[in-house]
């Protein structure tokens, strides 16, 4: 759009960080507006236009709006820039980069600050790939740098639908994002593009997950797995467990790259993950973990508007790495904030309440944001996929509650953290009683081929634990010699599978990351356990028994991963099974 048509306006009506303002000349719905107030302009989105008058959503604190303020338009919606340099970066929903604002006003975060999201000087080797003459469309690659090592295609713009003829491009060298590398007859191509946070960014087929994307976790990968470009949801009570999983997910899965969108519960979680983050190492390669990663951080100073701006600011950057041929993670702690955020807004916009006041439109909101995950073929045939998983802190830890149950209705996997298993240390929190996975029988397929009858035995562990809960529960009432000793047996295989192989201590040097085939080898011999007829004739012995049992798999846990310590301390616990009856 040209300058010139841009619209203006004034503030008539001011309601929090909601204004009402006059305008003149033509806005759209979701346009970026500018609040003039002397040298300091706020950002603000257009959310609802009748007549002359639009509501407008401040992104930061509205104090010194008065009557009259003038409003300028953009003619823009709010997008994000994306280029090289989005790794190791760290943003707030606007996009701004935290560190430099931090460099350049000494706090976080001054009102009206707004700072490039890209480093405009640092230059980057650009090699070609596209020719002259060459005819392409949207997502096309021109050429690439290296971020990291990560080959960062610099593709034609997603927002350029059609076809483009190159007509000029830049020889390999060192430029500036903002450098011309690519011309057509009338556009110029640099390496950063921008698009509108959302909408979600796809070029490419879609295809049906397949691909397990393995956490480390058993629980999750035995139990409840997660494919790439699956979607996934860990709600729980505060306290429960959902950031520590996140933050092991965010270090341990196996993707390429990682995007976390951290909207804190407490005030300083977010300033305590900006403090810790950047000092791990990726334990896959060793290098730093912001090497593969970009973080998008809400600071407690910033309103609840630019919360929701997060969740998608953070799905872009992520869809826009996909298209690369990258296998991509988004995570979001906690989505419960971001849907409280829509609920201010839409309380102050006095619209029809939902259930719990939450706006009529939270489920579909909830739901195109998990849908923006997925598994792309690309025009190039490379695979990419998005991965999603949110976490969601319903009060007092109620899954009833609309945002738990939006989640549930379109996620992949349900990674349900029970308050009764976090109080009792059964960590990972997640419930195996209640979580569930739909990826669970293309994970079964995949690792049958590794494991015979992964997926059969799997589906028998999960039994095991229902009837171990059931029988426990009847011991509450009964004791335990009110139980057949055949029923105390089964109670404690379920035990034992829930001490040595479901709980994982995220702060265990050698346990806190399990890979899948040392998963494996664990479960080959709880199968053991789990398949012998154990004949005790007193409920004391069978105790004792599986005590004692339940140690000796938990040093094996701890010992270093060494195959051959590994293999030895296994068969040692096999002889005692064999001779334990
Ligand atoms: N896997 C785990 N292993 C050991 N401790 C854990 C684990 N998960 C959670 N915890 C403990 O629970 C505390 C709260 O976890 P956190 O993730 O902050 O909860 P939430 O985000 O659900 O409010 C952690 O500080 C830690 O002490
Ligand atoms: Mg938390």
């Amino acid at each position: 759009m040209n300058k010139k048509t841009h619209a203006v306006g004034t503030v008539v009506q001011a309601f929090g960080n909601l204004l009402h303002v006059r305008f003149e000349g033509a806005i759209k719905q979701g346009e970026v507006a500018h609040i003039r107030l002397g040298e300091e302009a706020l950002l603000a989105e257009v959310i609802e236009i009748a007549g002359d008058e639009a509501k407008v959503q401040v992104f930061e604190d509205t104090h010194g709006v008065k009557l009259n303020t003038p409003v300028r338009f953009s003619g823009h919606l709010l997008e994000a820039e994306l280029g090289p340099g989005l790794l190791t970066s760290i943003f707030d929903g606007l996009q701004n980069p935290l560190e430099k604002v931090a460099n350049e006003t000494g706090i976080y975060l001054t009102r009206g600050v707004y700072l490039p999201p890209l480093d405009r000087t640092k230059k980057w080797e650009f090699t070609p790939v596209a020719h002259v003459g060459d005819t392409l469309s949207r997502g096309d690659t021109l050429g690439f740098v290296m971020e990291g090592r990560f080959k960062h295609l610099i593709m034609v713009p997603f927002s350029q639908f059609g076809q483009v003829k190159i007509t000029h491009m830049a020889k390999a060298g060192a430029y500036t994002i903002d450098a011309e590398i690519a011309r057509s007859d009338d556009l110029v191509f640099t390496m950063v593009q921008r698009w509108p946070v959302k909408s979600a960014l796809f070029e490419g087929k879609r295809e049906s997950p397949t691909r397990m994307m393995d956490t480390g976790l058993r629980i999750l990968d035995t139990q409840f797995p997660v494919l790439k470009g699956g979607s996934f949801c860990s709600p729980g009570p505060f306290g429960a467990g959902k950031t520590v999983m996140q933050h092991h997910l965010s270090k341990y899965s196996s993707v390429d790259i990682v995007v976390i969108v951290a909207c804190g519960e407490r005030a300083g979680e977010v300033v305590e993950v900006l403090r810790t983050f950047p000092e791990l190492t990726d334990p896959h390669t060793g290098e730093p973990l912001m090497c593969r990663t970009a973080m998008i951080c809400n600071t407690s100073s910033m309103p609840v508007a630019a919360r929701e701006a997060a969740v998608y600011m953070g799905a872009t950057i992520a869809e826009y790495y996909r298209q690369m041929g990258l296998d991509v993670l988004l995570l979001a702690d906690s989505t419960s904030r971001w849907a409280q955020a829509m609920r201010e807004m839409s309380g102050r916009l006095e619209e029809i309440p939902g259930d719990e006041a939450f706006p009529a439109y939270l489920a579909s909101r909830i739901t195109s944001f998990y849908e923006r995950a997925g598994e792309l073929l690309l025009k190039s045939g490379k695979r990419g996929s998005l991965t999603i998983g949110g976490s969601v802190s319903p009060a007092g830890g109620n899954f009833e509650e609309p945002v738990t149950q939006a989640s549930l209705l379109v996620v992949g996997a349900f990674h349900g953290l029970s308050r009764t298993r976090s109080d009792a240390r059964r960590y990972p929190a997640v419930d195996p009683l209640i979580s569930w996975s739909r990826y669970l029988k293309p994970v079964g397929a995949e690792l049958d081929a590794k494991f015979p009858q992964w997926a059969a035995k799997v589906k028998l562990a999960a039994t095991l634990l229902g009837r171990g809960d059931e029988i426990g529960k009847r011991m509450e009432v009964v004791g335990e010699e009110g139980v057949t000793i055949d029923d105390m047996v089964v109670y404690l295989k379920a035990e034992l599978y829930d001490f040595c192989y479901l709980q994982q201590n995220a702060f265990d040097k050698e346990d806190a990351y399990c890979p899948l085939d040392r998963q494996m080898e664990m479960f080959g011999v709880i199968q053991k356990i789990f398949e012998k007829r154990f004949a005790f004739d007193v409920h004391d012995a069978a105790r004792a028994f599986f005590l004692t049992l339940q140690n000796e798999l938990k040093n094996i846990n701890f010992l270093p991963y060494k195959s051959h310590h590994y293999a030895d301390a296994m068969r040692a616990v096999i002889k005692k099974i064999d001779g334990g009856t």
